[in-house]
Formats: C-alpha cells, structure tokens, sequence
C-alpha cells in the first residue's frame, strides 16, 4: 500500500495524526492528512480549557471543527482528552475538594455525552503519574481530591459514552520503568475491580533512541487484557530518526492489541517541538521517517 493509513488497515491497524483546527482551512496541508490519515486527534480543542472556558458554559465549536472534519472525510476520532492536571479552565485550577471531583465528574459527562457516538477512543485521564523512580501519582489539585479520582473519570465516562474505548494516556512510559510499572499496577488494579478500562496510550516523545524494552513494556500492558496504542509519537530529528520511527512501528505490529499509531502532527513546521520530529518536512515532502515507517506497515 501507498499511504501510511492504507497500509496500517492492512493488519487491521489505524494510523493517525494530532491536527490544530486553524490548519482544516489549509488544503495543502488537508491533502496530506485527507491521504495519509484515517483517524484523527484534536491537538488542543477538546482539551479542559477549550471545552468549559467558564464554569458550566460549554463550547465545542473548534472541537466539532475537528470532530465534524474527520467525519465528513471517513475518518476515526480519537477524543483528547477529559481530565488532566494540565490546561484547565482559569476557573478550575484554584478548586479543590469535592467541589473540584464534582466539577471534574461533571465535565467528563458533559463532554463524553456531546461527543457521543463519535469517538472510537478517549483518553480520559491523561498524565496522571509522576516522573522518576516513585511509580507514584502526580501531585495536582485532582489527586488531592482523592486517589480514586481517576476510577470516577472512568465511570463517568464509560455512562456517558459506553461505545467508546476508554484509555489512560501517558508520557516516559514507553519502557519498562518506575513510571510505567505505576501505571501498570494500577491498570492491573482497575482490571481486578471491574473499573472500566479498555486501552492505555504510550505517548512516545521520543529522543534520539528507541527504549529497548518498548515491544515488552506494550505487551506485558496487552497481557492485562487492554488495547495499547501509541497515541503521540514523534521522534527528534537525526541520524536516528527513521530507525527509531521504524522500530516504534515493528513493535507496534509485533503486539496484537497493539491496535493502532498516532503521530503528533503532520509537517514539521506544525509540531509543537522545535526538533523536526514530523514524517513529513515544512515542505510536505516525505522524509526518510515516512519511509521507514511505510515499509514496516507493509511488512519490509
Ligand atoms: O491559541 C493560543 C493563542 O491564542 C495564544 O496567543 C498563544 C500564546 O501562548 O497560545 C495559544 O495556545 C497555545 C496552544 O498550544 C495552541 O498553539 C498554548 O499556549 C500552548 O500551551 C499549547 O500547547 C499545546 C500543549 O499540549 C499544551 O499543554 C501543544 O499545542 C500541544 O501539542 C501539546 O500536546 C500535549 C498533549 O496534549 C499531551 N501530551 C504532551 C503533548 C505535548 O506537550
């Protein structure tokens, strides 16, 4: 196959781009993600602040944007995403307690509801754990509301929006680590229980190397009997660079839950990294990444 989403629904695999709404007006740019893409990542709209500016006022029009885009165009939505610590509301980041978890479980539904029926996956809960050796929480005004704040964003969602695949979603995790190992125990936890939980996202902001436990790390998540997919892959600019992008992608293929790719932007100069991390140049040409990429979707 000839373009990065037709060879991925070769496997029975998605592949997938994070897309600003202010870019849907640029029809060069569409042309790539129309061609390449066939599932989509509001890069910022269906953030928190986006979607509850003020305190039960909602607003989804530059998410509907995306949402309605995607459709339109016969792709998947993945929905990013419904509770983080991360670009709250004004309103939101001074709250606390119960008046907080209440507000929190209330945005969850309001948003998971709207989107209803159109989302294949959710990351409900993003970035919830800490960096470094604790295998520990984040602290955030959240976590303080209870450890059990990321289970009553799962329920929530899961009433809202039962078709939707819910997933936690999260960065440094793509080896087997401390931090990684946290997330694991929790989703073990969570499976144990019953809390609703479908699929996790392994980040991967990656530097110049590729983790050498990346394929064990997303197949010991898949042996808890989640999907796992990588949800914001994207990789700095060097020599490395499409192996690394290639080796993401083997292992990808080599885990059978592994159900899908998505990469955090489409050209270059759209990336929220200054380091050329994209598959295709300013330009919109292919690099060697997109190469790489495409032969391992196609099995080289
Ligand atoms: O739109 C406003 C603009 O009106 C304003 O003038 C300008 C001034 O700062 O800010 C613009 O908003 C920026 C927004 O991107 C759109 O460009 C925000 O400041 C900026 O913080 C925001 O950055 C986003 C970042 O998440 C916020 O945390 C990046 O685009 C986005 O790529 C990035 O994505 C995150 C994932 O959601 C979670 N995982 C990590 C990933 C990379 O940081």
């Amino acid at each position: 196959e000839s373009t990065l989403g037709a060879a991925a629904e070769q496997s029975g695999r998605y592949f997938g781009a994070a897309v600003p709404a202010g870019r849907l007006s640029e029809s060069a740019y569409t042309t790539i993600l129309n061609r390449e893409f066939d599932m989509i990542t509001a890069e910022n709209e269906m953030k928190m602040d986006a979607t509850e500016p003020q305190q039960g006022q909602f607003n989804f029009s530059r998410g509907d944007q995306i949402a309605n885009w995607a459709l339109q165009n016969g792709k998947q939505l993945r929905g990013h995403t419904l509770a983080w610590h991360a670009q709250q509301p004004g309103w939101m980041q001074n709250m606390e307690g119960s008046q907080l978890r209440q507000a929190m479980l209330n945005h969850v539904t309001q948003v998971a509801t709207h989107y209803r029926g159109k989302i294949h996956s959710w990351d409900v809960v993003n970035e919830a754990f800490a960096d470094g050796g604790s295998g520990g929480r984040r602290d955030s005004n959240l976590q303080r509301t209870g450890n059990d704040w990321i289970e009553a964003a799962f329920r929530a969602a899961r009433a809202a929006d039962p078709g939707a695949k819910l997933c936690y979603n999260d960065y440094n995790t793509d080896g087997i680590n401390a931090k990684s190992t946290g997330i694991y125990n929790m989703v073990r936890d969570f499976k144990a229980r019953g809390v609703p939980i479908d699929c996790v996202g392994f980040q991967s902001h990656l530097g110049t190397s590729f983790p050498s436990s990346y394929q064990a790390n997303l197949q010991r998540f898949a042996d808890l009997g989640v999907d796992v997919q990588i949800t914001e892959l994207d990789v700095e600019q060097g020599n490395n660079q499409a192996n690394v992008y290639g080796a993401v992608t083997q292992a990808c293929l080599a885990v059978s839950r592994c159900t899908g790719i998505t990469v955090w932007g489409v050209r270059d100069d759209t990336s929220w990294r200054d380091d050329n991390p994209l598959l295709f140049d300013s330009s919109g040409n292919k690099k060697p990444a997109y190469y790489a990429v495409l032969d391992a979707l196609n099995g080289g």
